[in-house]
């Protein structure tokens, strides 16, 4: 592993210097979790290879999460694309989405150990990050379809992310002891409580009502959209698609399930079985080419959001077809996106694999 330090001149222009003498820009990704194709970026060295030195910043539920890329404390986010569908079309949010990352990662409804099916929720209270955010809609149009209503035949509770949600539903109670019985997990967790002893039981995998899916995507300020090849945003993007090209190698599995074990502190056995959610073609992140984003999976985040009445402040005569038609300054902006292809720096098939290389 290289070792890093940090340059003098991180104090004046937010760069650091490693230990080759290469000046990296500094930049934050926030996001829920970490993928496969970012656990592969910085594990392989694909960010420092674009001169960025880029940190992980968890979000802890979208409305934060959403606020400070409006705000400007983060300048790309990864999450779900209900988030920049709603907050754009709701409430003018100038928010864009540069590309899709996934399918949906292995977004399953998961239940206690005593749960086994979805009929068995009926009179159960279920974790939610926000009742009025994607992964609330999905669960709420899943469940219509086995006949249970939001309020009258479950609750929800208002937890967060999912990594709070996956821990408090293994606990089987909230922090302050109130019993929980069900909630979404997505990757990586998915896999994680199939691996528990007694396992999550699996109650729906949400590929099997709504696919395809438009889960996670990159987003942005509108206001950054235009950025020019050299900017690091526009290099953390190419970062992430040489990396999610490098995942969707064959001839690359042994190494990508490293950097995913090496990046989420998991064993091999873990590590591979994430590994295959992530290349999942239905679910996971490897279908994208260019991140090009799947216009009938955004048509399904919308239709699932409107079946819950999720566009009060659009109105019912807004117009989602014009609305979602890719253009400057519109909820889908390719600039960003192109720029990366341009500058992509891909890496050879096979090629070694050096674990931490440029890991921060
Ligand atoms: C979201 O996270 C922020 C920051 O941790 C916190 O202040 C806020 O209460 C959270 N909101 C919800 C709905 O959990
Ligand atoms: C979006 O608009 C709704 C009302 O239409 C408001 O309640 C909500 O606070 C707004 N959210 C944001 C993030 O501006
Ligand atoms: C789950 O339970 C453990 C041990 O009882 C506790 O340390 C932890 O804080 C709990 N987690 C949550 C999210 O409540
Ligand atoms: C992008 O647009 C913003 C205003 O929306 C402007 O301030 C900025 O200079 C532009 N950047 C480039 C690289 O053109
Ligand atoms: C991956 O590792 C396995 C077991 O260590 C080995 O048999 C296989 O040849 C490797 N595959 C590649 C493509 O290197
Ligand atoms: C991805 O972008 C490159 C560069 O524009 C282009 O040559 C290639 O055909 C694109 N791939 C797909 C599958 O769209
Ligand atoms: C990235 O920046 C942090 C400080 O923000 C520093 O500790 C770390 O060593 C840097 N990593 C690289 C690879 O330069």
């Amino acid at each position: 592993m290289t070792v890093w330090r940090l340059g003098a001149t991180a104090l004046l222009g937010l760069v650091a210097i490693s230990a080759r003498g290469q000046t990296l820009d500094l930049f934050t990704v926030g996001a829920f979790t970490e993928s496969a194709t970012f656990s592969v970026a910085n594990q392989l060295g694909f960010f420092t290879e674009q001169g960025v030195n880029v940190t992980f910043s968890q979000i802890p539920n979208s409305t934060f999460g959403y606020a400070n890329l409006l705000d400007g404390v983060v300048d790309l986010v990864i999450g779900t694309a209900d988030n920049p569908v709603n907050l754009r079309f709701n409430n003018d949010s100038a928010l864009s989405i540069v590309g899709q990352l996934d399918l949906g990662p292995d977004i399953i409804i998961a239940g206690i150990s005593s749960i086994t099916d979805i009929p068995s929720l009926r009179g159960k209270a279920l974790m939610v990050d926000s009742p009025v955010s994607g992964y609330a809609f999905i669960l709420r149009e899943v469940l219509s379809l086995f006949g249970l209503q939001l309020n009258t035949d479950y609750t929800f509770q208002v937890i967060g992310s999912t990594p709070t949600r996956f821990e408090n539903l293994i606990n089987q109670s909230l922090p302050d002891g109130t019993p929980t019985f069900g909630t979404i997990l997505t990757y990586p967790f998915t896999v994680q409580g199939s691996a528990l002893s007694p396992p999550l039981p699996i109650l729906a995998r949400i590929s099997d009502f709504i696919a395809p899916f438009f889960s996670s995507s990159l987003a942005i300020r509108t206001a950054s959209a235009n950025s020019s090849a050299s900017t690091p945003l526009v290099r953390t993007v190419s970062a992430l698609l040489a990396a999610n090209q490098f995942l969707a190698d064959p001839a690359n599995q042994n190494c990508s399930m490293l950097a995913i074990g090496a990046e989420l502190g998991l064993s091999q056995d873990l590590a591979a079985l994430e590994y295959a959610s992530a290349i999942n073609p239905v679910s996971g992140e490897v279908s994208q080419a260019n991140f090009t984003v799947n216009t009938q999976g955004l048509l399904n985040v919308i239709t699932t959001r409107m079946l819950s009445g999720g566009f009060a402040g659009a109105g019912s005569s807004f117009d989602f077809a014009d609305a979602i038609v890719p253009g400057d300054g519109k909820l889908i902006d390719y600039r960003v996106r192109d720029a990366a292809v341009g500058i992509l720096k891909p890496r050879e098939s096979g090629s070694p694999c050096d674990i931490g290389e440029g890991s921060v």
